[in-house]
């Protein structure tokens, strides 16, 4: 019998570690999923961020997250922890409105759980398994009872507490709670609200305010490895969008186009949600040449490759500014970057980045999308993922437990194969050689069989 399990364990390694998914034996698998809003994929390669790039070069790195439309906060991160599309978990907008019920829905009024009960977020399904427990320093839709559901610890969302607090709160609860926290996010609203007040293309003031943000990832750091969570926690750190230069010059009117008596907006720019007070094709016909630099879309002709059409929350026309151009009425506008256009553009795409016993070290990937996150999550903490539109295979050359091939290696097998292919080939001419050459007249015999097809 002891022979039986001894060639059990070297046959199928795989079958044992993919039960334990961690390295410390007997302890559940823990998560601490971060957010920095507006994280620009590409500011990690025009800006230093000396604390970032050691966590990277112990870790994981995603270069482009593709994002899902409309490329706006409430919307991502709720993708991120649910794995669905805007269309499916319903947070469409930012700034939303139900029609059947009348509700409003914005920022700073997104308590109701009507607006987030059609998905499942993550901290939920982690809630509800026996001797777990989530917590969150803030991120949409944590401090809302979902599903009748909020994580054990949280904290109201208010964007004056500091990053220090949020931080020093979220690690006491890692490192402190019975049951376990096994699950916690912590989130923090920069460089967001500086990349619309600068802009992106403003370096000096972004690069301040990336070594900022650069500092705090430092502190987050030293932070793990000071209470003893750094060696067992998995950390990724990611964001919801990017950030696109915008202008005073790139306005679109709307005022000249139709009367603002005639429809109501429900959100603005760059992605307007229109609800016509007239007959919607009369609307429609108003809004289509009103600018060169938007699309207009009817709901039911709103592309495919957006997710964006089948919610009571989408409104029935939709308007989509192109890149770092400004919806408005009449007035100007002040802000220098902005972000919720169009999801294929890169500048609309964040990074991930990602540390701990469920990752490899030093690894680089160049995409994957937004949906991906919420499937490897939940085989990171063993939790049985809730239907969602992420694939898990994308995340699979992320993860010390799954075996993938990645593309130098898939060239280093194929180049490989002819080389030895090559040899083979070599090998058996040359012994074929060696053979004829002992035998006298074999020589003759071929060339006369090669003489065959002419005479024939
Ligand atoms: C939960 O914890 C209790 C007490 O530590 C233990 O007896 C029980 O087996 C645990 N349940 C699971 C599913 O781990
Ligand atoms: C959040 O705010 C609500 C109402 O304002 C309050 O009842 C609740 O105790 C607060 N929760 C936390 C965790 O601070
Ligand atoms: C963070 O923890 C401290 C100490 O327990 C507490 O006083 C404070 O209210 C917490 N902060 C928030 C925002 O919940
Ligand atoms: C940007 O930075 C420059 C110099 O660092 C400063 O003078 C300027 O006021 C900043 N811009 C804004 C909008 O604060
Ligand atoms: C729509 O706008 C026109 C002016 O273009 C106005 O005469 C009309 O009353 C408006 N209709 C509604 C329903 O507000
Ligand atoms: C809206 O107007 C179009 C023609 O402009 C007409 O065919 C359609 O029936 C109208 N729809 C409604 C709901 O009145
Ligand atoms: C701009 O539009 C708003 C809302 O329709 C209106 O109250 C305001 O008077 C308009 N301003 C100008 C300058 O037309
Ligand atoms: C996304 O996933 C949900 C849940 O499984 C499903 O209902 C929906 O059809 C999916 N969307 C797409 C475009 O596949
Ligand atoms: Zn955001």
């Amino acid at each position: 019998i002891f022979i039986m399990k001894l060639l059990v364990i070297l046959l199928f390694p795989g079958l044992i570690t993919s039960c334990g998914g961690d390295s410390s034996y007997g302890l559940p698998p823990k998560l601490l999923l971060v957010s920095f809003d507006g994280f620009r994929a590409d500011y990690l390669k025009n800006y230093d961020f000396p604390h970032l790039q050691n966590f990277i070069k112990e870790g994981v790195l995603v270069e482009h997250i593709k994002n899902v439309f409309i490329t706006k906060t409430f919307p991502n991160h709720y993708s991120i922890v649910t794995g669905l599309y805007e269309e499916s978990h319903g947070i469409v907008a930012n700034s939303m409105y139900d029609e059947a019920t009348k509700k409003h829905f914005s920022e700073s009024n997104d308590k109701d759980p009507f607006w987030w009960n059609g998905a499942v977020p993550i901290w939920v399904t982690n809630e509800l398994q026996e001797n777990r427990s989530s917590a969150a320093a803030m991120w949409p839709g944590t401090d809302v009872s979902i599903h009748n559901t909020t994580p054990s610890y949280f904290m109201n969302y208010s964007h004056s507490v500091s990053f220090e607090e949020r931080l020093s709160n979220i690690t006491a609860w890692l490192s402190k709670s019975n049951p376990p926290v096994t699950f916690a996010t912590l989130y923090w609203e920069e460089p967001d609200a500086s990349g619309h007040k600068y802009g992106p293309e403003d370096k000096e003031n972004m690069s301040r305010v990336l070594k900022e943000i650069d500092d705090l990832i430092g502190d987050l750091v030293q932070k793990l490895k000071m209470l003893g969570l750094w060696e067992n926690l998995n950390v990724i750190i990611t964001s919801d969008h990017g950030m696109t230069q915008c202008s005073e010059k790139r306005l679109i009117k709307l005022d000249p186009c139709i009367d603002h008596s005639n429809y109501s907006v429900i959100d603005l720019s760059p992605v307007a949600a229109i609800l016509p007070k007239i007959n919607v094709t009369e609307a429609y016909d108003r809004l289509k040449n009103c600018s060169p630099h938007m699309h207009v879309y009817l709901k039911e002709d709103i592309p495919n490759r957006f997710y964006y059409q089948h919610n009571n929350r989408i409104q029935p026309i939709i308007l989509v500014a192109e890149e770092g151009w400004t919806i408005v009425l009449n007035a100007s506008s002040s802000k220098l970057g902005d972000h919720g256009y169009d999801n294929s553009l890169p500048s609309m795409h964040p990074f991930l980045a990602a540390h701990g016993p469920a990752f490899h070290k030093g690894y680089k990937h160049s995409t994957i999308s937004i949906v991906d996150i919420y499937p490897m999550m939940c085989h990171i903490l063993g939790l049985k993922p809730h239907p969602n539109n992420g694939t898990f295979g994308h995340t699979k050359c992320l993860l010390v437990d799954q075996w993938c091939l990645k593309l130098p290696e898939a060239i280093g097998i194929v180049v490989g194969s002819l080389l030895a292919l090559t040899i083979l080939t070599g090998l058996i001419i040359i012994m074929q050689n060696r053979l004829s050459t002992t035998r006298p007249f074999s020589r003759l015999q071929l060339q006369d069989d090669d003489d065959d097809p002419l005479i024939g």
